[in-house]
């Protein structure tokens, strides 16, 4: 099969190659699951889990990207659940080979049903911006209707999906980015904008719930905005600072198949849109996956044209 391969960690995406690999067999629990459309994030290349395996040996190389749409073409010894033929949407496992490929082995359990009216291209856009956005507000943040949530980086992947979930769920969403994400945080859904890049979150009041992509002095600051018995939620690494009155959590997304079906019907009956930036083919993946110029969006890789 073909797939993007990495060997060298210092490279960062540069070092991707296009090339020949073996169809991973279906290990026990497992589907393989021919891919249409495949996400990356570009933080994939700091994860340890992309270069060594679970007792820490190296695991080059290695196919990055761990979210996918396809279609399944075999089960493996105790699968149940998910058949052949079936259209599915999910996260690939960190540790093992992932989505950059025409086909993947995984964990059935990592995959949802894909309804037949959503196409491939936005199915792989959804299991980690959705997925970490959903749990982040509502298992670790324990969003309520009437809260203020501060939602940083509101026009990336992560925060557009945070700033329509919290909004549909009765909060008050201020949204914040670069002066340029604006419109588009708005767009999204953010009740107002707050421009970082002007020092604007000094004049934001009491939240009840910070949810943090950016992290650094960001967060410090932000910790600092939250009301008493508030929660800072961060996805980017341990969190450095903590609310005086409040909980801190930081958390790694986990694939959840009943949280992918509450994300997708949203997506079906518009109540969530997806926020992609650039679609590219396969062949073309490497140049999309190392762009000259600011992109905003996830760029989805149509494996499968
Ligand atoms: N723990 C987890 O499970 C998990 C899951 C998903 C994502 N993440 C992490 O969350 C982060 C965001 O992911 P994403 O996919 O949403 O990325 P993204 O699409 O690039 O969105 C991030 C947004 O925040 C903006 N931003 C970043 N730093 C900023 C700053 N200092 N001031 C103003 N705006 C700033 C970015 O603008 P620019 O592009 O101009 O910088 C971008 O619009 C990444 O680090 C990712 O690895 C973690």
């Amino acid at each position: 099969m073909k797939a993007i391969v990495l060997t060298d960690q210092a490279a960062g995406t540069a070092g991707m190659t296009l090339t020949e690999r073996p169809e991973p067999p279906a290990a026990i629990n497992d589907v393989i699951v021919q891919i249409h459309a495949s996400g990356f994030v570009p933080t994939e290349m700091e994860w340890p889990s992309t270069w060594i395996d679970r007792g820490g040996r190296d695991r080059t190389p290695s196919i990055p990207g761990h979210e996918l749409a396809g279609v399944v073409t075999a089960v493996g010894y105790g699968t149940t659940g998910l058949s052949v033929g079936q259209r599915v949407f999910g996260l690939a496992d960190w540790h093992r080979d992932g989505t950059l490929a025409q086909y993947v082995a995984i964990e059935a359990r990592n995959l949802a049903p894909l309804p037949g009216d959503v196409d491939f291209t936005v199915g792989a856009s959804l299991p980690i911006s959705g997925l970490t956005a959903w749990q982040g507000l509502f298992q670790h943040g324990r969003l309520q209707a009437g809260q203020t949530v501060l939602a940083h980086g509101a026009a990336g992947a992560v925060g557009t999906m945070v700033t329509q979930l919290a909004r549909e769920a009765g909060a008050y969403v201020i949204g914040t980015g670069r002066a340029a994400d604006r419109e588009k945080a708005l767009d999204f859904g953010a009740h107002e904008f707050v421009n970082l890049e002007n020092d604007a979150l000094k004049d934001v009041g009491g939240v009840d719930l910070v949810f943090d992509v950016i992290g650094g002095d960001v967060q410090r600051r932000s910790a600092a905005l939250i009301k008493a018995g508030g929660t800072l939620v961060s996805v980017v690494g341990p969190v450095e600072a903590r609310p005086t009155d409040g909980l801190a959590v930081d958390f790694v997304v986990e694939a959840d198949r009943a949280e992918l079906g509450e994300i997708v019907q949203r997506v079906r009956d518009g109540r969530l849109r997806t926020n992609i930036g650039d679609v590219a083919r396969f062949d073309d993946a490497i140049g999309a996956l190392n762009p000259t110029t600011r992109r905003s969006g996830k760029t989805v890789i149509r494996v499968r044209p």
